[in-house]
């Protein structure tokens, strides 16, 4: 199954290093990121986790949950976490799903036969406050993922739903920020009354607005 941009996360229950979850009772009304590695005590999913660990307050301070999931069952979960603990400096201090029946990996589409027939690629789901899918990312089991740049696209997904602009190539927090194209000069007006940079009709500049003191509190 393909999981497309604006699809509802599909629902789940599985075992995880922190109990039973229910998928969307889990995830109440707020944001979260699913990402899955191709298999325990494997030596790049050792690192990403870690990394993973080290950013949790960043994602805490976005309202982003955390989840993460690998084929293996909780027992291994559960010995693979204090390897992680011990080589990464770091605590696992989210769940990690158990799925040793790929019922959540064959939901959402994270097997890729013709690249392995039984572990998940790297995927990334990041979900909004309504359960929908707002970005996937899958990367082959051989190359680590960016957690800087998963956090850099939270940051633009929740400005667009906050404030009706998108981000340009390469934007960093506090870097200008495009006035969506969806939006007529009339209707940015009465959301930027301040104005705005315009360098073609189609292409209208305003500052971060999450850079200004009133967003950030
Ligand atoms: C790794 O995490 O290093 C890995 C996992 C599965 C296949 C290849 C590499």
């Amino acid at each position: 199954m393909t999981i497309q941009l604006g699809d509802v996360a599909p629902d789940f229950t599985a075992s995880s290093t922190a109990g039973e979850i229910r998928f969307h009772e889990w995830l109440g009304d707020d944001w979260a990121i699913l990402f899955s590695h191709p298999k325990d005590f494997t030596p790049v999913c050792t690192t990403e986790l870690g990394a993973v660990a080290r950013l949790k307050p960043e994602f805490d301070r976005r309202g982003v949950k955390v989840l993460g999931l690998s084929v293996d069952g909780v027992a291994d979960h559960e010995g693979w976490s204090r390897d992680i603990e011990a080589t990464q400096g770091v605590a696992l201090n989210f769940p990690l799903v158990a799925d040793p029946d790929r019922a959540v990996a064959t939901a959402y589409g994270m097997l890729h036969p013709n690249a392995d027939t039984t572990a998940t690629v790297r995927s990334v789901f990041v979900i909004d406050g309504q359960k929908k899918v707002r970005l996937t990312l899958t990367y082959p089991a051989s190359t680590g993922r960016n957690f800087d740049e998963i956090l850099r696209a939270v940051d633009s997904l929740q400005l667009t739903s906050r404030h009706s602009v998108a981000t340009p190539a390469n934007w960093q927090h506090g870097d200008d920020v495009i006035i969506l194209a969806s939006l007529s000069d009339d209707q940015a007006k009465a959301k930027f009354p301040d104005g705005w940079r315009a360098e073609r009709p189609y292409l209208r500049y305003v500052p971060d607005p999450s850079a200004t003191a009133e967003d950030a509190a």
